[in-house]
């Protein structure tokens, strides 16, 4: 079941009787783990108190396209990059027309023409201004541009009309949309994702690890999980909570990982090492406590983990393969090498010398490195470099 933990909403309102039920639609999404924001226009305020939809979403209402200080706060722009799928519900045969035709004029209409979010529209109206031609083009025209419509639905309507025109319901509202992202491009593929750091255990108080926060693995494990596809995310210790729909295996050491990693393996299409797996692990280990005041001077001798990631390569080479290459200096060359050493089909190298992508930060900035080409994903947040990340590898493997 996919849920909407990590997705920005923005809720469109505009001015038909069915607003009222926009505030349902925001208790649905938020109770999923959608963080949601609400654009009004003037006429939904007709219908809808803009407090009540601030209350309910916790985000101010945005309603205007030439207020400063909302411009200042969060403007059009970076609200328009902001959302991951827009949902206008009720949407009038007027905005319909609006976005069919590109205009501008108000903050609705900019948004749409700004975003790249995925757009969903809930028509609502007088079943004579649905059915009209006009309304009609324009439905077709939307749809062809990759706008779902979800609706309308038919019944007796506000004005005692009994047809196509009332909004769905926001339970089904919300149904359609979770089912459209189940058949995303990645549906009926599982996918094997390791994320966090390991633990060397020295002795049963302390180990060797490093700090990894796990964030970019479980973002991808969310981000493969709304492409449809099945995951096992095989973590080491860290404080992140996984999607209810991500088969999770919690494990300490690299060789614990290891065996979890092969046993998914057999049944995974798809396998990507995101983990900072420790190179090194105690080579022998204490059953008890090393004592300070035995040992004042302590040598730990290392040895060399097994390398999961060419591992996988080397047994599973039917699997496509993904690695990371988290690099200081020449990026881009190291990573190819080890695209070719480990026998990978895809590395994603970062640049971890800039503390503000890779570790224990929210942002990354990555390069994609295949045989044939090489795909730059400037700095973004984690979820958004793994939706990017998931997109690649859907396309190679799809072809
Ligand atoms: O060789 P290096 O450690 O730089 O390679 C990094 C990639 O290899 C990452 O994808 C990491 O998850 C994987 N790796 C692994 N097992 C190891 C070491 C690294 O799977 N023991």
């Amino acid at each position: 079941m996919l849920s909407f933990s990590k997705k920005n909403i923005l809720l469109g309102v505009t001015g038909g009787i069915a607003a009222y039920k926009s505030a349902e639609i925001i208790r649905l999404f938020k109770k999923l783990g959608a963080d949601v924001r609400v654009v009004m226009t003037e006429s939904a305020k007709e219908f809808i108190t803009p407090l009540t939809l601030q209350a309910i979403s916790g985000n101010e209402i945005h309603d205007s396209l030439l207020n400063t200080e909302a411009e200042a706060a969060m403007g059009h722009i970076e609200l328009a990059k902001w959302a991951d799928i827009i949902l206008i519900a009720p949407c009038t045969a007027e905005t319909i027309s609006k976005i069919t035709h590109g205009r501008a004029d108000d903050l609705m209409g900019a948004l749409i023409l700004a975003s790249k979010a995925d757009i969903f529209i809930a028509p609502a109206m007088n079943m004579n201004m649905w059915l009209d031609d006009s309304t009609q083009q324009n439905y077709k025209t939307l749809s062809s541009r990759g706008i779902t419509f979800i609706g309308p639905a038919e019944g007796e309507q506000a004005c005692g009309d009994i047809g196509p025109g009332r909004m769905v319901e926001p339970e089904n509202i919300i149904e359609l949309i979770r089912s459209s992202y189940k058949t995303g491009p990645l549906s009926g593929k599982t996918i094997t994702i390791t994320a966090g750091p390991t633990r060397e255990q020295i002795d049963p108080v302390r180990f060797i690890s490093n700090n990894s926060s796990g964030k970019m693995g479980y973002s991808l494990a969310d981000a493969a999980i709304e492409a449809g596809a099945s995951v096992n995310l095989v973590s080491g210790p860290v404080s992140l909570e996984a999607d209810k729909s991500i088969n999770l295996y919690k494990i300490n050491s690299a060789s614990e990982m290891m065996n979890v990693v092969m046993e998914c393996m057999d049944s995974s299409d798809i396998f990507i090492g995101c983990a900072a797996v420790s190179d090194y692990k105690p080579a022998d280990y204490s059953e008890n406590k090393i004592k300070k005041n035995e040992m004042p001077h302590l040598e730990i001798e290392l040895k060399k983990n097994e390398d999961i990631l060419k591992n996988v390569a080397t047994n599973f080479s039917s699997s496509y393969v993904v690695g990371f290459a988290a690099e200081t200096s020449d990026i881009n060359n190291n990573a190819m090498q080890k695209l070719k050493s480990k026998n990978l089909d895809m590395i994603i190298s970062n640049d971890v010398s800039d503390k503000s992508i890779g570790f224990n930060v929210d942002d990354n900035e990555v390069t994609v490195i295949t045989c044939d080409e090489k795909i730059f994903l400037k700095k973004d947040k984690k979820i958004r470099i793994a939706r990017e990340i998931l997109k690649i590898i859907a396309n190679n493997t799809n072809k």
